[in-house]
């Protein structure tokens, strides 16, 4: 937790909130999400959430994902407001991971999602015990791209027509960190705090 922004695993208590905000962003979301088959309102339903769920605690179970629902704490109560991931866990050699996230429309440019992906990352660089985090940016995506141009993602790659995103195969930057890089600095959400004090 920092500041209102909580990260926690999902519960299955989830289901309706979570598809509240999905439902009720859509027009938010889909540009920016991997191609589904089906229905918006029918695969973001509070039913579908318990496959959703089932494929989380699975990757998480088996060492492949870190999913986090992302909730702000405020008036005393806590509210469902996003998502972040660190999946394809890959150990070994490479200890890495890919970030995704999105955050409700209505609570966007509060700094949620950077706030949530510094905690992630300190998350995964200490007792996660990963190394290195990419995150992958359509070109088109401003915001996301100051999220991690923000909390100092380092500009790494251009994939060409890399995921199939929103019904075509979709440009993307690559982004990365690795846990050298902020270890001076006493990890990623100490940067973050740094960096918004100087903005203020
Ligand atoms: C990308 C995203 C997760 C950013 O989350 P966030 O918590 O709003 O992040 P921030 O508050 O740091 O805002 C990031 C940028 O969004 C832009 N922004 C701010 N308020 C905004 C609003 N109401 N609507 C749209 N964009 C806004 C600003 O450019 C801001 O950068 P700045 O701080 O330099 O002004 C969010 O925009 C989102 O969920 N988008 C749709 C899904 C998505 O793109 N996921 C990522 C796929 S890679």
């Amino acid at each position: 937790m920092d500041g209102p922004v909580l990260l926690r695993p999902y519960r299955r208590s989830d289901a309706a909130a979570w598809s509240e905000v999905r439902r009720a962003n859509r027009p938010w979301l889909a540009p920016w999400e991997s191609s589904v088959a089906g229905r918006w309102d029918e695969y973001n339903s509070p039913s579908a959430f318990r496959y959703v769920h089932r494929d989380q605690r699975r990757s998480a179970r088996r060492g492949e994902g870190m999913p986090f629902a992302v909730c702000l704490y405020e008036d005393g109560r806590e509210r469902l407001v996003g998502h972040l991931n660190l999946g394809n866990i890959v150990r070994r050699a490479f200890c890495s991971a890919y970030a995704g996230y999105w955050v409700d429309g209505r609570v966007a440019g509060r700094g949620v999602i950077p706030t949530a992906l510094a905690l992630a990352v300190d998350h995964a660089f200490g007792p996660g015990g990963l190394h290195r985090i990419e995150v992958n940016i359509r070109p088109e995506n401003g915001p996301s791209r100051r999220v991690v141009e923000k909390l100092g993602f380092r500009e790494e790659a251009y994939h060409a027509r890399y995921m199939h995103i929103d019904g075509a195969w979709r440009d993307h930057i690559g982004y990365a960190l690795t846990s050298e890089d902020v270890a001076a600095e006493g990890g990623l959400l100490a940067r973050w705090h740094r960096l918004r004090a100087a903005t203020v």
